[in-house]
């Protein structure tokens, strides 16, 4: 480790995402015991596109309180030019540690802004006693989910659990409802919004077709409550042992197995269902990252941390204890981690397959891409005009996309 080497021990600062905070801590404290320096580490807001304006004003202001910041995937084009370049703070080897996919994202300019600290893909978990109770196997389509979903709700709702509802998700409308309804659309074969050459594509009938159908789901399997549901919200009903499917992230696999979970052992996953035979499983591909601000004024001690909270001992903890997907190759054939994570081999499927949200074209109007996105589909679950909101969504999203 490039430690304080002698010299006068160093304290740094880190903005951690809120389900990430634990493991943040435990990072700063192990670190802290291998270098002598302290990392105090604060919490960010719960909904994570809340950090974008506290980042965006830290940043601005030159801020010295912030060394090491947590950045979601689609944000890095916002911040690159804010942040250090890493590529000789962080040795090549460790750099070619990473999927190369994954580290070649935080390459902006030809500057290494980010390292990956762990894979985050959408994946669909059910519940494996329920399916084996009425004899149904895992389903491939998104009608044949609903369509089972809807068959065990009605069932266990009769046999007096009147809580139960057939599938969680989240359609509050925020930056995770861009990621549920890309993995609609383009499992639909409805494209990602925008694509890699800039060209918007949204306003197609596939795209209108797996909207409409996620509008029929709410209030027939999933609750009204699913419009204001975040990733939390829509994890404590299946926890709590009321939804058979469940659409979230890798950590659920640990959080629904742990102490506080009523239907730990009970728990499948599998890569999300297609829309349309011949697609692709379309998780929404969001892997986090970490960056040095361009600000701060201990910016060796920063690295020394960044290469310890993204590198393999940490990577490896953040696997078994909170079902964190690796970034970094090798773990993937690690047997503690398979034993912990046994889907683990199926993940790799679904982050070549995954849909990428349109951040790479867009750069930093990306979050004004996205809310334009979001906020439209929430409309269209809530009543309003598919074809027509879509036709008006691309018009708008044609001005977003060129103020990059
Ligand atoms: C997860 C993903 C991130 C995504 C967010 C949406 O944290 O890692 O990429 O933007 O969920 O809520």
């Amino acid at each position: 480790m490039a430690a304080a080497g002698g010299a006068k021990a160093e304290t740094i600062t880190m903005f951690c995402g809120a389900t990430d905070y634990d493991l943040c801590v435990k990072a700063a404290k192990n670190w802290g015991e291998k270098t002598g320096n302290t990392a105090n580490i604060n919490k960010m807001p719960a909904q994570l596109d809340d950090a974008i304006p506290l980042f965006q004003q830290l940043l601005a202001a030159k801020s010295t309180d912030v060394d090491v910041l947590f950045l979601d995937v689609i944000w890095l084009g916002i911040f690159k030019n804010n942040l250090l370049d890493l590529s000789t703070l962080v040795p090549k080897e460790e750099q070619d540690q990473h999927i190369k996919a994954t580290l070649d994202a935080g390459l902006l300019d030809g500057k290494l802004i980010s390292m990956p600290m762990y894979m985050d893909v959408g994946l669909m978990y059910y519940r494996k006693d329920l399916l084996d109770k009425y004899g149904m196997q895992p389903p491939k389509t998104w009608d044949e989910l609903a369509s089972d979903a809807k068959t065990i709700q009605d069932k266990e709702r009769a046999a007096g659990s009147a809580d139960m509802w057939g599938y969680t998700w989240q359609a509050k409308s925020y930056e995770g409802l861009t990621c549920d309804a890309i993995e609609l659309v383009a499992s639909n074969g409805g494209g990602t919004i925008i694509d890699p050459d800039g060209k918007v594509t949204i306003d197609n009938p596939a795209a209108a077709e797996a909207i409409g159908k996620a509008k029929d789901w709410i209030g027939s399997i999933s609750p009204e409550g699913t419009l204001n549901y975040d990733e939390e919200a829509s994890r404590a009903v299946f926890e709590a042992g009321n939804s058979v499917f469940h659409r979230n992230w890798p950590y659920v696999w640990g959080t629904s197995n742990g102490d506080g979970s009523k239907v730990a052992g009970k728990v499948g996953v599998m890569p999300l269902p297609v829309g349309k035979e011949g697609q692709k499983s379309s998780g929404c591909l969001g892997p986090m990252y970490v960056a040095i601000s361009k600000y701060s004024a201990h910016p060796d001690a920063a690295a020394s941390f960044v290469r310890y909270i993204t590198g393999p001992e940490m990577q490896k903890i953040r696997a078994v204890d909170g079902a964190y997907n690796p970034s970094i190759t090798r773990l993937y054939q690690d047997p503690d981690i398979l034993k912990k994570l046994p889907f683990l081999k199926d993940n790799t499927v679904a982050f070549q397959d995954a849909a990428t949200r349109p951040s790479g074209y867009t750069g930093s109007s990306y979050n004004r891409v996205s809310q334009t996105f979001y906020r439209g589909v929430h409309d269209m679950l809530t009543g309003g005009d598919i074809p027509g909101g879509l036709k008006s969504m691309a018009a708008r999203l044609e001005k977003q996309k060129e103020s990059r």
